[in-house]
């Protein structure tokens, strides 16, 4: 191997707040590795791409016990997991060769990664000249939630009335489309934080409205957008946010739970005033995990392939930031934040 050495970012504090990179107890530090010899069925991959996801917030720190986790936790003082798009330099697998981009779900914030050829996949190139970073996002972990999780996992129907928290993220932005769009529902209410950012979910994205949760009148607007109450609502934040909705669900409605990003990076327990409407509305809560549905997975790649090439759906809503390694903590923590609109991807430079 050529260069054997990489920059790696490691975990080094299980923070309940939000991450950082310095202070006295920073969450990340970077270092330098010494990169193992390539094995039999290893690649040695450099990373063109990351994945900015939310939901690797739970790998650091999370209120359920380790051991209880869907996915392990990233131990102290190893390299801090995530999903990336590569350029394979070095083979010692017969699937694979030097110039191969693969796409990691079990990558590594790192320049170069070893990775098993089983651990990959490839990522061939996409129709209508559609950019691969959509691996990342709209064809994959997120755009793939959102098909999967309205449609088979909440079962939505063009009759619903569909709500969808923070839908102008990577999963919601997804979701408004599949249900205005691919699914034709009846009505489609986004809930995002701020005026622009709802502006986009409903101009943009085309849901027949948008809430903007940080203002004072959340409460009402929510009414006001739901005048027929709620089917279905997939629910990425929890906090007030589904706290409000649960007062808006219909009688057995259905909340999708993705994920609960509103307590991802908080010490404080979730309070929900409306705990009760569950009961007096006959409400089903299904939480589900992508992971769990991978049979569904080609035929809903292929949906949203096909779709964003005949453009029925936008897949323009990526925001992608180019970095070097010693910025890319902070261009993910950028969407904790809610800095982003649409897939944050990060483009390694150099
Ligand atoms: N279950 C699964 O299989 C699965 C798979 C993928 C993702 N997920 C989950 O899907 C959710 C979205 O992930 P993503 O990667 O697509 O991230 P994302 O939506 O692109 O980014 C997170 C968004 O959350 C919003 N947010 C942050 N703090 C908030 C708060 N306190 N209250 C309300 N909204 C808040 C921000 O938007 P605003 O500016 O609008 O606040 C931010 O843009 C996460 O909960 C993630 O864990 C689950």
């Amino acid at each position: 191997m050529a260069n054997t050495t990489s920059k790696q970012w490691i975990l080094s504090d299980r923070t309940t707040s939000l991450p950082t990179i310095s202070g006295p107890k920073p969450t990340f530090t970077l270092s330098t590795a010494e990169l193992p010899p390539l094995q039999e069925g290893q690649l040695l991959v450099q990373v063109r791409y990351f994945s900015n996801d939310a939901g690797i917030r739970t790998f650091i720190s999370c209120t359920v016990d380790q051991e209880r986790m869907y996915v392990p936790p990233v131990p102290i003082g190893a390299p801090m997991r995530a999903g990336l798009l590569g350029e394979v330099l070095e083979s010692k697998s017969p699937d694979f060769k030097s110039g191969d981009f693969v796409f990691a779900g079990s990558g590594s914030w790192a320049e170069k990664i070893v990775v098993n050829a089983a651990d990959v996949q490839l990522t061939p190139p996409l129709p209508s000249g559609l950019s691969m970073t959509h691996y990342l996002g709209a064809f994959g972990g997120t755009g793939l939630t959102a098909h999967v999780g309205l449609l088979h996992v909440a079962q939505a129907k063009p009759e619903h009335t569909i709500v969808v928290s923070a839908a102008a993220g990577a999963t919601g932005s997804m979701v408004v489309q599949v249900a205005v769009k691919l699914l034709g529902a009846k009505r489609v209410v986004g809930i995002a934080g701020g005026p622009e950012k709802c502006a986009w979910v409903r101009d943009y994205l085309g849901a027949h409205a948008c809430v903007d949760y940080k203002s004072p009148t959340f409460k009402e607007d929510l009414k006001a957008a739901t005048p027929d109450e709620v089917d279905i609502f997939f629910d990425n934040v929890g906090g007030p946010v589904l706290d409000g909705v649960l007062a808006r669900m219909k009688r057995y409605g259905v909340v999708a739970v993705c994920g609960s990003v509103a307590t991802y990076s908080s010490d404080e327990p979730m309070a929900l005033r409306n705990w009760f409407e569950i009961v007096s509305q006959r409400l089903t809560l299904k939480g589900f995990f992508i992971f769990d549905h991978m049979d569904k997975v080609p035929e809903a790649r292929e949906a949203l392939i096909k779709a964003a090439a005949e453009g029925r759906i936008k897949v323009d809503i990526e925001q992608v930031v180019p970095a070097k390694i010693e910025e890319v903590p902070n261009v993910w923590i950028d969407v904790l934040k809610g800095v982003n609109k649409g897939k944050s991807v990060t483009k390694l430079i150099a």
